[in-house]
């Protein structure tokens, strides 16, 4: 387990810096979700290829090589470690980005937060209350946008109000017009470009006015100008709902261009190598010195 280091040049505590961070960005008290993540540790079960009935046991007794098999195949853990004491406190209205190699965990981190899974050790708590399961108001994206093909974008993005019998048509039409897919509404998936079908996904998440908005490399599979399209919007959309986001993503130019921190995670297991404030407005400028300064020091905290 592997303490987190504070960020570059502060001494105060995390929460106080996430407090700081959200009243500066925002101006305003957020109506964003307070998120708490302490000493969480996590793994999955790991599946042998070990076969204890007696025609195995058998061959084992007369042939070295099936016995060397079973042996190494015991040998090996039971467990992935895929999380190793994160601790990580985020402000409501916060832009937090998690920076990290792949399979190093992030996605679990988002899970997590989802209520998709509970972690094997320590605890996930949004707004003072343990998370227990999915909820509305902590919404997840995707990289694929995952819409249903048999349902029209308005349709996709209805369906999660309707299945909770909670559908106010008013809604759906305010997050359709907030994605810029009011003319499209009545469209079926497969005749959306990439960019599109990802604002339909944006749009079925954000109908449930979420408080605490999860994006897992919402943009990773979009051309680069479709991208950046995307990338301001996310960060108006941020602005005008005021939700606290975390995002996941592998391009560091876009976590500094989006977040309040960027949150280095180390190899699996993950543990927090450096929590790293980005200076207000610094997003905007990337040809800065101090945007590149950070650029190159994330990318060597990520070994590249
Ligand atoms: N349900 C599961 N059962 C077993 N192992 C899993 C499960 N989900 C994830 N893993 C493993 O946990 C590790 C972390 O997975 P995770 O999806 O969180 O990584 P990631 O950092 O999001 O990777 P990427 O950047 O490639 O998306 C991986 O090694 C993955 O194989
Ligand atoms: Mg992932």
């Amino acid at each position: 387990m592997t303490a987190s280091t504070p960020s570059t040049a502060s001494t105060t505590s995390a929460p106080a810096q996430a407090d700081a961070a959200a009243t500066s960005t925002t101006g305003a008290a957020s109506r964003g979700a307070r998120v708490r993540l302490a000493g969480i540790s996590h793994h999955y079960p790991l599946r042998h290829d070990v076969d204890h009935g007696w025609v195995p046991a058998l061959m084992r007794l007369v042939s070295p090589a099936a016995r060397a098999r079973y042996e190494a195949e015991s040998a090996k853990p039971d467990q992935l470690p895929v999380l190793d004491g994160i601790d990580l406190d985020i402000a409501p209205g916060e832009f937090v980005s998690l920076v990290g190699q792949s399979g190093c965990g992030k996605s679990t981190i988002l899970r997590l937060l989802s209520g998709l899974e509970t972690p094997s050790q320590g605890s996930v708590v949004v707004d003072g209350e343990a998370v227990t399961g999915t909820a509305p108001e902590r919404a997840l994206a995707f990289q694929d946008a995952t819409l249903l093909p048999w349902r029209t974008v308005r349709e996709n993005v209805a369906l999660g109000p309707q299945a909770r019998g909670r559908l106010e048509p008013r809604r759906v039409e305010a997050a359709l017009q907030v994605v810029g897919l009011r003319d499209f509404a009545d469209a079926y998936p497969t005749t959306l470009s990439g960019g599109m079908a990802q604002r339909a996904a944006l749009a079925r998440a954000l109908v449930n006015r979420p408080r605490l908005f999860l994006l897992d490399e919402p943009f990773g599979k979009l051309d680069a100008l479709t991208r950046l399209t995307l990338q301001d919007e996310i960060a108006s959309l941020w602005a005008s709902q005021g939700f606290t986001a975390v995002l996941v993503t592998h391009d560091v130019e876009e976590a500094l261009r989006l977040s309040n921190r960027v949150i280095v995670l180390s190899e699996r297991p993950a543990h927090v190598v450096e929590d790293i404030r980005v200076p207000e407005g610094l997003g905007r400028d990337e040809a800065a010195p101090e945007f590149q300064r950070l650029r190159r020091h994330i990318l060597t905290l990520l070994g590249r």
